[in-house]
């Protein structure tokens, strides 16, 4: 059995936001074919994608080819649009949250969801996850790797995730008991990254290593102790980071430890107890899956494919099932076992 983690859905249509907000910089689809259609960001071009980014027939009839039992929905990060005002964001996750829970709902053995809130309104954003688990049926909420910032933005208040103020998302998440699946977007340093796709190779793991260092050295887990979250990307870059990060906590407890004196590497694997979070297993490389499952432990790695983006891994699953030396049990558990438990899903 195969539940893949990391997998993006859109709905075929939804209204002009442009005219329905009255302001620029939202996304729309263009269908300039019948296969497929382009994700418009004012007029430019943000990618070309095909139907089985919004057809759950075609996602499954590619489940079945892949041998993926179920795919865990959440929607394109683009559409996070946390620089909006808060109750458009709001509106538009209504939206996007309505439609993952109708296809999860339609397939219910095939599909989970995973909604999305406007986290640059805390409050907002807290009430939205409420719903999404409450009266949908969600398992949680997909969030990006900080609030606010982008082009758009000229706030100067660009939070990341370490912010007091997202406290009252975690706590309600927690409550809840509803999982955080932290997907990179509006990627740091992009200015500098004009060329070779690099927001997406450099930018993206950059980021999510960004996020998890400010939940640890920021005391979210501290806080938090039942709050379930997974990163994607494996982590981004910070599975060869976190030795620089721990030798900068014991020289410079002044500057790295400021809000939390755990050592950041007491929130990583020993032994037979696994890692306080969670992360996905698209790594694209044997040796960084190696160096994963030491730092995180099998129970805390989930299959995970970006489904249906280039990026991501073609075959869910074939880096996990080519790798040496692995148990059944740790397959079975990498490929199904550690994303039912993150999602709190029962056997399906
Ligand atoms: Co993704």
């Amino acid at each position: 059995m195969k539940i893949d983690l990391h997998t993006h859905i859109l709905p075929r249509d939804w209204p002009d936001l442009d005219a329905r907000y009255g302001y620029s910089g939202f996304v729309r689809l263009e269908h300039h074919k019948p296969c497929c259609a382009r994700i418009m960001k004012g007029n430019e071009q943000f990618r070309e994608i095909s139907e089985n980014a919004w057809d759950p027939e075609r996602r499954i009839e590619d489940c079945d080819r892949a041998g993926v039992s179920m795919q865990v929905l959440s929607t394109v990060p683009v559409m996070f649009s946390y620089w909006a005002k808060p109750a458009d964001a709001l509106d538009l996750s209504l939206f996007l949250n309505d439609h993952i829970a109708e296809v999860a709902r339609a397939f219910p053995t095939r599909f989970a969801g995973l909604g999305t809130i406007p986290l640059q309104d805390p409050d907002l954003a807290a009430r939205e996850l409420e719903r999404c688990v409450r009266e949908l049926g969600m398992r949680g909420v997909q969030i990006g790797t900080h609030v606010d910032a982008n082009e758009h933005c000229h706030d100067p208040d660009c939070r990341n995730l370490d912010d007091r103020s997202l406290d009252v998302v975690w706590s309600a998440a927690e409550q809840l008991g509803a999982a955080i699946f932290v997907h990179p977007w509006d990627m740091l340093g992009k200015k500098r990254m004009p060329k070779y796709w690099l927001p997406w190779l450099v930018g993206m793991p950059a980021e999510t290593c960004l996020a998890i260092s400010c939940l640890m050295l920021g005391g979210v887990f501290e806080r938090f102790p039942k709050l379930r979250v997974a990163f994607a990307h494996g982590g981004g870059s910070f599975p060869f980071t976190i030795g620089r990060m721990e030798h900068g906590f014991h020289v410079r407890p002044d500057l790295v430890a400021t809000d939390n004196d755990v050592n950041p590497r007491s929130y990583l694997a020993t032994g037979e107890t696994p890692a306080r979070f969670y992360v996905d297993s698209l790594v694209h490389d044997p040796d960084a899956f190696r160096l994963l499952l030491k730092l995180f432990g099998s129970r805390r790695v989930a299959l995970g494919s970006d489904y249906p983006f280039p990026l991501g891994e073609s075959e869910p699953g074939e880096l996990i099932g080519a790798l040496d030396g692995l148990s059944a049990i740790d397959k079975a558990q990498l490929l199904s076992g550690t994303a039912r438990e993150f999602l709190g899903l029962g056997q399906i």
